[in-house]
């Protein structure tokens, strides 16, 4: 679909971007169209690694840090500055919407998500009611400040995948071994689908909420999800998932699905609906286009703790991942998951331009 077409199937439409946008070369990477240069971004390149980013976060708690616009672009702008990324992420974080429906949860400082009552009966599901635009006004806001702001660089929106969001609520925080979600899913079938579809529903409509807004492709997180195996990815959490894609479908933005430990699974979260499917640093990409099929572009995949290495060791890693993707369809450069917190900034921004020049074409 062209940037001027109306999406089909009856969607609501979106602010259309401006060409610039749509030719950059990450959106045409998505679209597995010939690139410029392969395009970077980081998972969490907003956040922690930065110095100016724990100046403008000092003694503001995570949460009401999302729900101030100008915050909000000032942080999703810190890394598109300083590294030149082909993508900025909507600074926020995946329990943010259901924060915005009431949940009672905290985020805790080298902790994670924290649910003081965990979701586990029945009685618990009619907690997790619809979300509405009006619940989100905030992100609205600064998705038009910052499609203001950034230009020609899109911006990619995200939401927490349905499992991803079951194990925090059912669980009351993060996990090693998703045990009392496992036992919910296995236990009771009928609760469990019951609860992803509520999921589904509130990420979609948290999803439509972005793109409409401007945002330019969306990315689902299930970080988690490669604690299941196949079957039980197949049978128990693939309907939910694939219902957001669909409903998100339409819009003809470019839609990523990436999870941690999903070597296994990579070609059924493809099958769920993703135009890009996220590759941690297990699978080389070579491998992992094979797991997923034609006709899907792949997102990764250095390993993030790559970069405290030294500047020779990170080049040679990164020639190994350009060298894996030279046949892709598509390919997003970028890490096998996120930043981590001690990075130093300027390792990224090295990477940033390294990749550039060793792919321009
Ligand atoms: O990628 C970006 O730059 C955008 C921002 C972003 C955040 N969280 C900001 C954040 C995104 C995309 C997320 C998604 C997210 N949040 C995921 C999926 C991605 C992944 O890492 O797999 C998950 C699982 C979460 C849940 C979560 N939130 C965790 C595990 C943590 C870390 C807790 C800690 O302190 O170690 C958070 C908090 C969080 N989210 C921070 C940031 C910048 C750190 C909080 C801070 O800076 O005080």
């Amino acid at each position: 679909m062209s940037a001027n077409e109306t999406p089909a199937g009856g969607q609501p439409t979106r602010p259309q971007p401006p060409t610039a946008t749509y030719d950059s070369a990450f959106l045409k990477a998505c679209r597995r169209e010939p690139v410029p240069h392969t395009p970077v971004w980081f998972m969490r390149q907003a956040g922690r690694s930065l110095p100016e980013y724990r100046k403008v976060r000092e003694g503001i708690p995570m949460l009401e840090s999302c729900m101030h616009p100008e915050l909000v672009t000032e942080i999703t702008l810190q890394p598109v500055r300083r590294h030149g990324v082909d993508a900025a992420i909507y600074f926020s974080d995946i329990v943010v919407p259901l924060k915005a429906i009431g949940i009672d949860l905290d985020i805790k400082p080298g902790v994670g998500p924290v649910v003081e009552q965990p979701i586990r009966t029945r009685a618990d599901l009619d907690r997790l009611r619809d979300l509405t635009p009006e619940d989100v006004a905030y992100v609205t806001e600064a998705i038009g400040l910052l499609t203001a702001e950034l230009g020609a660089t899109p911006l990619i929106g995200f939401a927490g995948a349905p499992f991803t969001l079951a194990s925090y609520l059912v669980e009351g925080g993060p996990s090693r071994n998703h045990e009392h979600t496992k036992a919910l899913m296995y236990g009771d079938p009928q609760l469990w689908a019951d609860l992803l579809d509520r999921l589904a529903v509130i990420t979609s409509a948290f999803l439509k909420v972005q793109i409409e807004a401007g945002a330019s492709a969306v990315q689902l997180f299930d970080s988690w999800v490669g604690a299941l195996a196949p079957a039980d990815y197949r049978r128990s959490v693939m309907p939910a998932s694939r219902k957001v894609f669909e409903a998100v479908a339409g819009y003809g933005v470019p839609r990523i699905h990436f999870g941690v430990g999903t070597g296994e699974l990579l070609g059924l979260m493809g099958e769920a609906g993703a135009d890009v499917v996220g590759v941690d640093w297990r699978v080389p990409l070579d491998e992992a286009a094979r797991r997923v099929g034609p006709g899907r572009a792949l997102q990764g995949n250095l390993d993030p703790a790559v970069l405290f290495s030294t500047p020779e060791a990170v080049e040679a890693r990164t020639r190994e991942v350009l060298d894996a993707a030279a046949g892709l369809e598509g390919h997003v450069f970028n890490l096998g998951h996120g930043v981590l917190p001690t990075t130093d900034p300027d390792a990224l921004t090295r990477l940033v331009e390294y990749v550039h020049t060793q792919t321009a074409r």
